[in-house]
Order: structure tokens, then C-alpha cells, then sequence
């Protein structure tokens, strides 16, 4: 029965109709024949101007009958044409924190757990269109000479793509923040940690200490970090510095938001952490907050500011303890001066810290997440002790 017969035959579209109908819309959306500016400010501007284009193309079909267009079909024709097709569903669920695609294979992490998906892509084309879609949001190019591609979504979720030869398989990664509305009494409240600490959390905050936030990947660091810098006056200039933009501001007008980018075709310098932060001094920020520590020049530089009287700044690091993280920053900062002693270096990192936050996320047997957790938080002390280490007060 053609598609015709059956739309005559009722006026609510089946599953069918409705995919043949989708296909009509997108190919005139792509060959332009429908102009369709996609610059609109909100998904609802997206989706009411999807709305008409469909009951345009119905109303020409059939200019004598009226069909209910559900909000599902609108929905997927706008995910299928502009977003990122079956990965949407995944990137609106927010207990969802992490997708991973390997060639047509799925895999999320849902509330801690791995969850397995299987094959939910027909061909590997599919996949290749998914990362299509992603490259055009970023201007950045993937190919067999840039076998690698690390970005941040349209809805700011972080990205990295693999493609062979470099890898087996096509592999997607992506880190889903959806837990930027929580405050710090919201991680209070599920028992991140106790109420003396977010007592002295806050007072850290007003108080303009540098704060760093070590743990493992994805225990939480960033998170932590951005339900603290909602904390800060309103009225600070607050430069950011980060590698995609996950941390965010609403509220706060003076916010610099900086990124670093890699080198890449169409840009052939690379704008480091470092340079960042080189213009962030200049810039008179009255604290600055660093994504990730994350090389040896930047560690530095953001030691010499915070010791330059830059204060409230906070930053996280890869660690796996409070003490590990300052041995961590040594190590770095000691990589771009190798001729200064590692005592000079502690003296510095002392000099410019006032505290470090752990955070360890607890796990079952299969590396499920069940929960995070503060567990150490330290103040430093100015001074090191007499043999010359770094003294930390536990609380
Ligand atoms: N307390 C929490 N409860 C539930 N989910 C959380 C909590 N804290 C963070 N998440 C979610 O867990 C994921 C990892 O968090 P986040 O990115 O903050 O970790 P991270 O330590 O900065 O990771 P990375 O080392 O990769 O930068 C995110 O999707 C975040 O939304
Ligand atoms: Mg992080």
C-alpha cells in the first residue's frame, strides 16, 4: 500500500508513514529546499519550526485532510537531521554521566553501571555519520591523517573519537555533565561529604583560598568545582581556563571563560594552558579557576600566580591522595625548572595552596560507580616541617 492509500485511509500517522514522512522533511532540509537556519537560540525554536515544515509537506500531500503530528515524530526528525541520532536519548537522561561507542556497539553508564547495549547501529556508516555531525559542530577535521578528535558537544558534553587505522574500531567517548544545576548543599544533601566540611568548604570560598580538587578520573573533580565557583561574590572578574568548556557560570556576570586548542589543519598554533593563563594574569581576574592542571609549564605558572597574590583560585588534578596531588604539582612545576631544588618547589606549593580536597568514588566488584565521596580534605600549612616536607592538617 503506498503512502498515499494509507494516509487516506486514516489521519494518524503508523510507524511507517511516519519514516517515509521523516525522509521527505530531511531530504528537503538537505537539498535546501526548505531554508532552515539553524542558529536558533533554544531546541523549542528548533522544534516549533519543524512543527510547520511537516505540516507543510502534509498539507501539500493531502490539502483536504488533517493529521496529528506527535511530538515524537518531531523530535526525531530533529535529533536524526541536527543532532546525534540514538546517542540523544542517552545525552538527555540525566543519570546517564557517560557514553561509549565502539564501531556499532553501545555502552552507557547509568547511575554508576555499566550498562551494555548492544549493536544499536545497523553499519559502521551510521557511526561515521554520528562523528560527521559532531566534526561540523566543531570546525575541526578527523580523518586517516588526524586519526583523533576531542571536542565538546553542542549541549557542552565532552567528546573524544579514535577512528583506525590508529585503533581496532571506531571508538566514541563521551563525558556527559549533567549534574552542572547541582550546588554545593545539593552534594551536601546526597552525602558527599559531612556538614563540617561543607561548613569549611564555604569558608574556604569567602575566605579566598586556592583550593585544589585531586581524584581519579571521573570521581568528580570538575563537578566539585564547578558547585564551589557558583559560591564566589557576584561581583569578581573570574577567569576560566579550561580544555572544553564544562565549567559554567550562569549567574555570575564578570566570567572570562578561556579554552585551550590544539593544533589542528585549519589552525597550526596550538593556545596552551600556559598562554592562558600568561593573558589571565594581565587581565586583572580577581581569582582564576583551572580546569585540570595539566602540564608541567602550566602547573608552574599557576603556582607563581596564586603566589603573586592571586587568590581563591581553585583548580583539580589527577591524584590519588590530598598529599599525592602537591607531589603531583611538584613533580610538574619541577619539569619546567629542573635547576630549582625540590624544597624551593614545596616552599612555593605551600606558599600558594591553602587546601586540598580527595575525592574517591566508591566501587563494587564490575567498577560500578555507587557513590562519591570527599575523602580528605587538608589544609596546608605555610611553612614545611623541619625535614623539609609538606605539613597537611586533616579534617
Ligand atoms: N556526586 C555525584 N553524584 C552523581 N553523579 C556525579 C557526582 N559528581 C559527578 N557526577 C557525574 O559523574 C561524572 C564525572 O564527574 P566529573 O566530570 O566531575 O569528574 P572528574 O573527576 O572531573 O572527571 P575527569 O577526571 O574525567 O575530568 C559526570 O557525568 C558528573 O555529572
Ligand atoms: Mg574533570
Amino acid at each position: 500500500m503506498s503512502l498515499q492509500e494509507r494516509l487516506n485511509e486514516s489521519k494518524v500517522l503508523n510507524a511507517n508513514d511516519e519514516n517515509r514522512l521523516a525522509s521527505l522533511v530531511k531530504d528537503k532540509i538537505k537539498s535546501g529546499k526548505y531554508s532552515f537556519n539553524t542558529d536558533f537560540e533554544s531546541k523549542s525554536e528548533f522544534k516549533d519550526k519543524l512543527f510547520v515544515l511537516i505540516n507543510n509537506e502534509l498539507e501539500n500531500l493531502y490539502p483536504s485532510l488533517k493529521f496529528f503530528i506527535s511530538d515524537e515524530l518531531v523530535e526525531k526528525i530533529l535529533s536524526d537531521i541536527f543532532g546525534l541520532g540514538i546517542l540523544e536519548k542517552y545525552l538527555q537522561d540525566r543519570e546517564v554521566t557517560d557514553i561509549f561507542v565502539q564501531d556499532k556497539e553501545m555502552i552507557i553508564i547509568k547511575n554508576g553501571s555499566k550498562i551494555y547495549l548492544g549493536e544499536v547501529f545497523d553499519n559502521i556508516e551510521e557511526v561515521y555519520l554520528i562523528i560527521d555531525r559532531i566534526k561540523a559542530h566543531s570546525n575541526k577535521i578527523i580523518d586517516q591523517r588526524i586519526p583523533f578528535l576531542s571536542t565538546d558537544l553542542y549541549e557542552g558534553s565532552r567528546c573524544s573519537i579514535v577512528i583506525p587505522p590508529v585503533s581496532d574500531k571506531v571508538y566514541i567517548s563521551i563525558r556527559i555533565f549533567n549534574c552542572l544545576d547541582f550546588s554545593l548543599e545539593d552534594l551536601f544533601k546526597i552525602e558527599m561529604f559531612d556538614e563540617k566540611i561543607y561548613s569549611k568548604i564555604i569558608e574556604l570560598i569567602v575566605g579566598k583560598k586556592n583550593i585544589i580538587i585531586s581524584g581519579a578520573m571521573g570521581s568528580g573533580k570538575t563537578t566539585l568545582l564547578n558547585t564551589m565557583a557558583k559560591l564566589i561574590p557576584r561581583n569578581e572578574f573570574i577567569n576560566i581556563i579550561q580544555d572544553t568548556p564544562e565549567i559554567r557560570l550562569k549567574e555570575h556576570p564578570y566570567v572570562r571563560l578561556l579554552a585551550t586548542r590544539s593544533r589542528s589543519r585549519e589552525t597550526d598554533n596550538e593556545i596552551n594552558q600556559d598562554k592562558l593563563l600568561f593573558e589571565t594574569l594581565r587581565m586583572k581576574a580577581d581569582r582564576i579557576i583551572v580546569g585540570e592542571v595539566r602540564n608541567s609549564m602550566s602547573a608552574y605558572q599557576l603556582l607563581q600566580a596564586l603566589n603573586t597574590g592571586h587568590n581563591g583560585s581553585f583548580s583539580t588534578i589527577h591524584a590519588d591522595s590530598s598529599l599525592d596531588a602537591l607531589l603531583r604539582l611538584e613533580i610538574l612545576a619541577l619539569e619546567y625548572k629542573p635547576n630549582l631544588s625540590s624544597k624551593v618547589i614545596k616552599k612555593i606549593i605551600s606558599r600558594s595552596i591553602d587546601a586540598v580536597i580527595f575525592l574517591e568514588s566508591e566501587t563494587d566488584a564490575n567498577s560500578n560507580i555507587l557513590k562519591r565521596k570527599i575523602k580528605e580534605m587538608a589544609l596546608l600549612e605555610k611553612e614545611l616541617s623541619e625535614g623539609g616536607e609538606f605539613k597537611l592538617e586533616y579534617l
